[in-house]
Formats: structure tokens, sequence, C-alpha cells
């Protein structure tokens, strides 16, 4: 069948098309390069919050101090999950993945809200702060709930970092496990049209709303070849088991072209600079814990895969040493996904608020490659 006279080409995985403009967060793959509003991520790493981040990508500048504690305010006034979203919690089965268990309470935040139609800035920014508020009580009540525990209430005086851990383990954490926590929050905020970002993106372009938005993003996360490569990253560590043995499972895993978990990225052809700060990080803890192995383990592979495919632009990506980072601060392994999404819930957001802002309906094509004029065949003859 003819198509209509219009240049078209095909770009499958659209490695090589933009999609439209943004201002949120530039990268630059072939020097391992990650600006977020034109500020390096290595300064924001070392001098900013989480919150700060979330202002920063909401609002295109820094804020003022009065600005950032405003910010702080809705964000802890939405802090609690009030008694549906807990009494729907407590409906989600205990061995479900925590990936869909937080798909799915975000999605029920939608059937909670009366304003959930309203696509003023204003409104769909609300909603932003409920779920991004809300989403470390989620993830706390839900890893404490299936062992058999009552939730911890959230703490109004606490940041997003130092209140999801005392949520989850009921004491205070240190301040440099909440630090660990708060920086990794600030290394995943953003990071240009990727996979769960571009989902949210083709959702609100239908003039949908942010919590169907947000929903898609982490349905999209969730993949091992995006998000979930963090947690597969330790399941592999767990089956190597011990330095001794990483050689061997390299290079058998290359050889039969089974991919190393954490490395490669469809953007980088450098070392990810989200991963270069997280080794330090990683380093640290395994500094301050006496534990070295996984440490050890992890840069015994960096130094394999550079030597064995660095010339193909093959480095560790931001889920390698973030993997080891959370299991050394104890997070269970199924929890390091949803912590991504709990901080990227902000780049989503962000996002979302800039294509409301020039909206066009995001609608592809696909080459048709089946047959034509097919006769229909009744069920008694096939
Ligand atoms: N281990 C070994 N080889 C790899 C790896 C890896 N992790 N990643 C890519 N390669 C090789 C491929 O085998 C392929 O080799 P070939 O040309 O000889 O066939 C070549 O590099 C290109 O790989 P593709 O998968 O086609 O590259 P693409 O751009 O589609 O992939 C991706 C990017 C999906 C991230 C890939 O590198 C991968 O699967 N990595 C492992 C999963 C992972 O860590 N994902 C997290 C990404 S970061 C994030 O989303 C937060």
């Amino acid at each position: 069948m003819a198509e209509a006279a219009v240049t078209m080409h095909m770009d499958k995985g659209l490695d090589h098309t933009i999609i439209g403009e943004s201002t949120k967060s530039f990268i630059d793959g072939q020097n391992g390069v990650l600006e977020y509003l034109g500020i390096d991520i290595d300064d924001l790493a070392r001098n900013s919050t989480f919150e700060e981040v979330v202002f920063l990508l909401w609002n295109d500048r820094l804020p003022s101090a009065d600005e950032l504690e405003s910010l702080k305010s809705e964000l802890r006034a939405e802090y609690e999950l009030g008694s549906e979203l807990l009494g729907m919690l407590r409906l989600v089965p205990a061995d479900a993945s925590p990936m869909h268990m937080l798909r799915t309470m975000v999605s029920a935040m939608g059937t909670m809200d009366a304003d959930c139609d309203d696509q003023s800035l204003e409104s769909e920014r609300r909603k932003a702060i409920k779920v991004l508020a809300k989403t470390p009580a989620i993830i706390a009540a839900f890893s404490r709930l299936r062992k058999g525990e009552e939730p911890v209430a959230p703490r109004a005086d606490l940041d997003i970092a130092t209140n999801f851990l005392w949520m989850l383990n009921d004491e205070m954490p240190g301040a440099a496990s909440a630090r660990a926590i708060d920086v990794s929050l600030v290394l995943h905020a953003d990071h240009g049209i990727n996979a769960s970002t571009f989902a949210a993106m083709v959702t609100i372009a239908t003039q949908s709303d942010m919590y169907s938005a947000l929903t898609s993003a982490i349905g999209t996360l969730r993949g091992p070849l995006h998000g979930g490569a963090n947690e597969r990253v330790m399941r592999m560590l767990q089956e190597i088991g011990d330095i001794d043995s990483v050689d061997a499972f390299v290079q058998e895993s290359l050889a039969s072209k089974r991919k190393i978990m954490g490395f490669g990225h469809r953007v980088y052809k450098a070392l990810d600079p989200r991963a270069k700060y997280l080794r330090t990080f990683a380093k640290q803890i395994a500094d301050e814990t006496g534990n070295h192995e996984l440490y050890e383990m992890s840069t015994r592979i960096q130094d394999i895969m550079e030597r064995e495919v660095g010339s193909k632009g093959i480095y560790p990506n931001v889920d390698f040493y973030s993997a080891t980072t959370y299991y050394s601060l104890g997070l269970e392994i199924d929890l390091f996904t949803p912590v991504f999404a709990l901080s990227r819930n902000a780049g989503w957001a962000a996002h979302v608020l800039e294509q409301h802002q020039d909206n066009r309906l995001i609608r592809p094509r696909c080459q048709y490659t089946g047959p034509h004029g097919v006769a229909y065949t009744p069920m008694s003859d096939r």
C-alpha cells in the first residue's frame, strides 16, 4: 500500500532520534559528562542535597534558603501515607515484587485524588510532591509489613533520605549512611530522555495525568536493561561468590555473550560520571565497615571489562556501584530499584511539567512488514 508522500526513516531503539527540547539534563556520552541545568553532577553530588536538586529540576534554578525551606515543608506535609493508602498496602501480597507494589500504589493514589484530571501546572506539581513525598514511606512500610513488622511513622523533622532509613529500620541512621542515600538520590534524579522518562512523556503527551505518567515510568524502570540492573548486579556478585572466581566468570560470560550487569549504556561510551562517584562511595563504605570483598570484586570486574571490551565503549554505569553501596548500607536487594524510582520521581515529574508546557502527542510509526489483502477464514475452515 502506498504511504502518503512524507519522508520517514527507521530508527529502531530511537538511538538517533531527538524527540524534543529539554532544559533539565545534559549528557555528553563520549566524555562522560552529566549536568542538571548546566551544573556538573560532581558539583551537585559534593555540595547539594536531594531536596535542592528537586527544586532545581522543577524550577530550572537553585533555590534561595527560603524557597528550599518552603519546598521541604510542602514535602514533609505529605510524608504520611494515611489510612487509605496504608490499608491498600496491607492488601499487597508479601511476596510481590516491590516495583509491582510501588507502581500499584502510585496508580492507586490517582484514584484517591479528586483533582486527578486538573492539568494545571499547579495541580500537577502538587501531585508530583505527593508522590515524591510518600514514596519513601510506601517502600519502607512494604519492606516492614512483608517481614511481619508494623510500619514506622515518618518524622516531619527529617529530610527525605534520613526519614527513609528511619522508617525502614526503626532507628536513626548514622550521618554517613543518610548522606550516602542522599547523594545517591542526587545522582539518580534525572538523566535525559531515558526509557522511563520517555514512557512518562508519552503518557502525559496524551493529556493524561501525573499519576498515570509516573505509573508508566515505574513500570518501565523495572526492566533489567534499565533500572532493574542494580538488583541484577548484586545477584551477579552473589553468583560469582568471591574474588578468585571473578576472572573466570567474566571471561565465560563474555565468551557466551552473556551481559555483565551494570556495564554498558545507550548514551555513555565512556565511564558514567555517576559510577565514578558511586565507586568512591563504595570504597568509603568498604573502609568504614571493614568489608572489602564486594568492592574488590567490583573493581576487579571493572578492570577486566575495561581491558576486554573498553574499546567498544562498555564501562560501568550508575547501577554497578550503586548496588554495592546499597547492599553495604543494609538495603534488601529488591529495594534497590524502588530507591532508584524514589529519586527519579524528581526527573520524571520535571519532564512531565516541561511536556505540559509545550505539548505534542508523541505518536511514532512502524514499518508494516505483514501481508495485505488476506481473506478472512471462517472458524470452521481453520
Ligand atoms: N556486558 C557485555 N557486553 C555488553 C554489555 C554488557 N553489559 N553491554 C553491551 N555489550 C555489548 C553487546 O554484547 C554488543 O556487542 P556486539 O556488538 O559484539 O554484539 C554491544 O556491546 C552493543 O550492545 P547493545 O546491547 O546493542 O547496546 P545498547 O545500546 O542497546 O545497550 C544496554 C545498552 C541495554 C544498557 C546494554 O549495555 C546492557 O544490556 N547492559 C546491561 C544492563 C544494564 O546494566 N542496564 C542499566 C543501564 S543504565 C540505566 O538504565 C539506569
